[in-house]
This record gives C-alpha cells, sequence and structure tokens, in this order.
C-alpha cells in the first residue's frame, strides 16, 4: 500500500488533495488500510509488511512496478515521496508522474527518505503515479510508504474538493494513459465539459486547432490563438498534448494548390512542420505527422500534397518532422486500418517502409465504429501485433462508436461498451499499445452528433456504461 498522509502537509501550510483507496488488483490484491480515506492504487507491486514503514506496511515496487492514485486539488505545491531502496547496488530510480505529464526522477537510498519535487498544480482533478526502474539485480526493490501533496508555504489552504468516486482496479498491470479530442470553443463555453474533461482524461488531442488550415490559413500568415489557448489550458491541467495533425489532406489551406513548382511545395511544407514542431516542442511530445494519406482500398488519396509532390510526401513529412524535433514521437494515424484488408495491408506496408528508415515511432488506429462494425478483441489485437512485431508502438487515437438508432436505449449502450471493452482488451494484451484516445469528450459535442450517443460520456457528462468498460480493462 502506497499511503497518502495529510500530516506533512498540514506542517507545509495545506493541502487540497484527496486521494481515493482503490484494493490492489489480482494476484497482489491485498487488504489495503485506508488511512484518512486516501491511498494509492498498486497496479504492479505487492504489498509487504515493512517494519520502518509508519503504520507498518508500504509498498513494494519491484523493477517496472507501478502505483497510481487520481485526486482532487486546489492548492499543490509539490509531491513528498517517502521511499527506501532494498538490495539495490546500481542504478535504481523512481518516477513521478503527474497527469501524465513531465516525469521527474528521484534515487531512492538505502535508507528511509523524503523525496521531493516540485510542480505547481492548478485546481481540479489530478492522477499521479509513480513507477520503480533500472533495477540491475533481481531482488532489488524500492519500498514506498506515503506520498503527499503540500500546499506551496505561505499559500491559503485550499477547500478539499468532492471526493471522485474510486475506479476500479485494472488488471492491466501496466499504464496506458487514456485521453480525448477536444476543442477549444467547447472548454470556453461549457465549465461542465472542460470539467468532465479534466476529471476523466489525461491527455488530450486538440480535434482541430493543430491542422493546418487553422494554423497556416494563408502562406506565411500564422494564427495560433486557439492552439495556444488549447495548448496552455491541458499544460495547465498537467495533461498531455498529442499533435494533430501536421500534414492532413483535408485539412490543407487552399494556397497549398496554388503553389506551382514541386520544390516550393516541399520548402512550404517543411516550414510548416519546423514551424508547428518548434513552437510546442516543450509542450507536445507526439505528433500524428500524416493522417490518413491512404485509401479504403489501399491506395493513396489524391490531396494537394499527391498533387505537388506524388506519394512520396508521406516520407517527406517525416524527414521534415524528425529534423524538427528529433526526440519527439512521430506517428502515422490512419481510419479503417484496424482489422484485416488491403487497407491494412498497405498501412502496415507504408509505416515499415517509414520504420526501415527510421522515420516513424508509432502507428495511429483511429476506429471510428459502429456497435455493427467495431472489431473483436482478436481482430484488433491481431493487427497490433503486426506493429508491435515491427518495432513500432501502436495507439487507439480516436475511437468512437456509433449507437443511434431504434431498439432499446439501454441494449446500445452496453453493446456499446463493449465494444469499447474489447478495444481496450485488445490495447492491454499488447504491450506496444501505448495510448488510448477517444475522439470527443461527451456525447454533446461529437463530431458524429449528440444523437449518435458515441462516447463514453453522456450530453451532461456523466458516466456511461462505456467509461465503466474501459476503466474496468485500462484503471484509471
Ligand atoms: O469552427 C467553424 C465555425 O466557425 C463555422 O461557422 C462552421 C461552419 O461549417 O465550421 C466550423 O468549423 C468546423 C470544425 O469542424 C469545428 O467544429 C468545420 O466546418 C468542420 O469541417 C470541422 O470538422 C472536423 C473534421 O475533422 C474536419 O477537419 C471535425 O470537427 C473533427 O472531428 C474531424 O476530425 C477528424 C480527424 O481530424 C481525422 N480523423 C477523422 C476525424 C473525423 O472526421
Amino acid at each position: 500500500m502506497v499511503r497518502v498522509d495529510r500530516g506533512g502537509a498540514a506542517r507545509a501550510g495545506g493541502l487540497g488533495a484527496l486521494i481515493f483507496i482503490l484494493a490492489a488488483p489480482g494476484a497482489f490484491a491485498a487488504s489495503v488500510r485506508v488511512v484518512e480515506g486516501e491511498s494509492m492504487r498498486v497496479v504492479s507491486g505487492s504489498v509487504v509488511r515493512a517494519q520502518e514503514a509508519v503504520g507498518g506496511r508500504a509498498a513494494r515496487l519491484p523493477a517496472n512496478g507501478v502505483a497510481t492514485a487520481r485526486f482532487t486539488s486546489d492548492n499543490v505545491g509539490s509531491v513528498v515521496v517517502r521511499a527506501r531502496a532494498l538490495g539495490c547496488r546500481g542504478r535504481r530510480r523512481l518516477t513521478i508522474v503527474v497527469d501524465g505529464g513531465t516525469p521527474y526522477r528521484v534515487k531512492p537510498r538505502g535508507s528511509w527518505r523524503e523525496q521531493r519535487v516540485a510542480l505547481t498544480l492548478a485546481a481540479g482533478a489530478h492522477r499521479i503515479r509513480v513507477s520503480f526502474s533500472g533495477s540491475e539485480r533481481r531482488r532489488c526493490r524500492v519500498l514506498v510508504d506515503r506520498v503527499r501533496l503540500p500546499a506551496p508555504k505561505g499559500k491559503p489552504v485550499a477547500t478539499p474538493a468532492p471526493v471522485a468516486p474510486a475506479a476500479p482496479a485494472s488488471p492491466l498491470g501496466r499504464y496506458v494513459p487514456l485521453g480525448a479530442a477536444v476543442q477549444l470553443k467547447y472548454i470556453k463555453q461549457d465549465a461542465g465539459f472542460d470539467d468532465a474533461f479534466k476529471r476523466e482524461f489525461v491527455s488530450m488531442t486538440p480535434e482541430n486547432e493543430m491542422k493546418m488550415e487553422w494554423l497556416q490559413p494563408e502562406r506565411g500568415r500564422w494564427n495560433f490563438t486557439a492552439a495556444d489557448a488549447l495548448v496552455a489550458h491541458a499544460r495547465a491541467y498537467g495533461k498531455d498534448v498529442r499533435g494533430h495533425a501536421l500534414i492532413f489532406g483535408t485539412a490543407t489551406p487552399p494556397w497549398v494548390k496554388r503553389i506551382l513548382l514541386s520544390h516550393d511545395a516541399a520548402a512550404a511544407m517543411r516550414t510548416h512542420i519546423h514551424t508547428v514542431m518548434r513552437r510546442y516542442r516543450d509542450s507536445v511530445r507526439e505528433w500524428d505527422v500524416v493522417n490518413e494519406a491512404l485509401g479504403s482500398g489501399g491506395t493513396y488519396r489524391s490531396n494537394a500534397w499527391t498533387e505537388k509532390l506524388g506519394s512520396q510526401y508521406v516520407e517527406m513529412a517525416f524527414r521534415y518532422a524528425r529534423e524538427a524535433d528529433p526526440t519527439a514521437k512521430l506517428v502515422y494515424n490512419e481510419f479503417d486500418a484496424d482489422t484485416a484488408g488491403p487497407k491494412r495491408d498497405a498501412t502496415a506496408g507504408l509505416v515499415r517502409k517509414l520504420k526501415d528508415k527510421g522515420l516513424v515511432d508509432a502507428v495511429g488506429l483511429q476506429m471510428h465504429r459502429s456497435l455493427a462494425d467495431a472489431p473483436t478483441r482478436e481482430q484488433l489485437e491481431e493487427t497490433m501485433r503486426i506493429y508491435e512485431q515491427m518495432g513500432v508502438e501502436v495507439q487507439v487515437t480516436e475511437m468512437d462508436v456509433l449507437a443511434g438508432g431504434a431498439g432499446s436505449l439501454t441494449d446500445r449502450l452496453i453493446i456499446q461498451a463493449e465494444a469499447y471493452r474489447r478495444a481496450a482488451q485488445a490495447c492491454a494484451a499488447v504491450a506496444a499499445c501505448t495510448r488510448f484516445t477517444v475522439w470527443g469528450v461527451t456525447d454533446r459535442y461529437s463530431w458524429m452528433g449528440v444523437d449518435q450517443l458515441p462516447l463514453l460520456l453522456d450530453a451532461g457528462g456523466a458516466e456511461k456504461p462505456a467509461l465503466a468498460a474501459v476503466r474496468e480493462v485500462l484503471g484509471g
């Protein structure tokens, strides 16, 4: 068990944090003692007696062990983890990640020590994850017995926010962030929507605001206002941002078609990719570099870029992206490529070609589906393993499942939940699957229309069976 302690916070001048008890999963299920209604969920690891630990129990994190918790806070100035390393001689590292953002790394010692990392969290729901890695000896492990979230000194004590429902335990044993596409206008106009996003998701994909037609509507005339605001909002709440999408045929501004010479089109593409990636280098570490290059038969779709540069535009875009930000994760994002067929073959062929040249890190499977055509777990797992064997990560990047129509609403929502569950189970089963993103926060603002009920939260922001199903698999 990892205790989340409030005593230290009181000494530091206040704490606006609540963390919720969750039973440790599966084989690691143990009698987790509630300490002031707060605890961390041990996703991977076991609960052991530790004489030194306050309260007599601590979470033992073997290499790759993870503990997670959700909390709501108005006022946090640092995270303090009390930890100790046992049996370690060489490299050892605790990584603390709040809301899927910047990882903080500390080195646990042989005796109990408090490891502090400074951070500032805005009001709202957050998620914290503590993991241990780097052991060169099998017996090397780390004990963690307390995590405190003190407020900055001198700041007023914040009122704790209402306790959110505890999430079910995950059988996954590893962390797959759950993300959603978001449009700035809905954040601005609907506080309930924004709350739902902040509460339920740890990463965000700008639904439209980073598309080329938005960022550079005329050549050399840039408009970063909406993208800047959305990225700043996400980062203020500790959310990861997936950049979407640098080069996307149908979101290309008309001026590209007016370019006469191919070398000029290449220069325009390079300038666009460099300018955008470098602007967001500190906050966006993952990009859909090319979106939907292929049609249903697996041939290239024609667009302004194929007109000027031919199908090699895809590889050119990835080259420019690698140049612009060599450490960013570069993703090829495609629709209808999650089940067997010519489209999947063509997508895998393209990704392999890019991978052989060191240009791609991940493939995105969009998964816009309906109740009738959502894939089975086996179908999706088979697809994901193609990429795993290639040494490429895979993500679900835009899932929604249309559930509008006749028949019982309850039945439709249950069938929908099972479609989401199968996708989450496939992702859970394949280690190369590193993120699960749905295409919107609530049904109200889905691009498919509210009547299609395609997302994890209903129009009012309440949890649907689909969210419970995804959480049961992925945790959180
Ligand atoms: O914001 C303007 C508004 O000012 C204007 O009055 C109105 C008039 O039509 O248009 C509004 O812009 C719309 C925009 O969404 C914002 O809502 C565009 O017309 C509309 O075409 C645009 O649709 C987006 C679509 O991509 C096209 O880029 C959807 O929201 C977005 O969900 C969808 O997302 C795509 C992914 O990028 C790639 N994969 C497929 C996915 C679904 O099509």
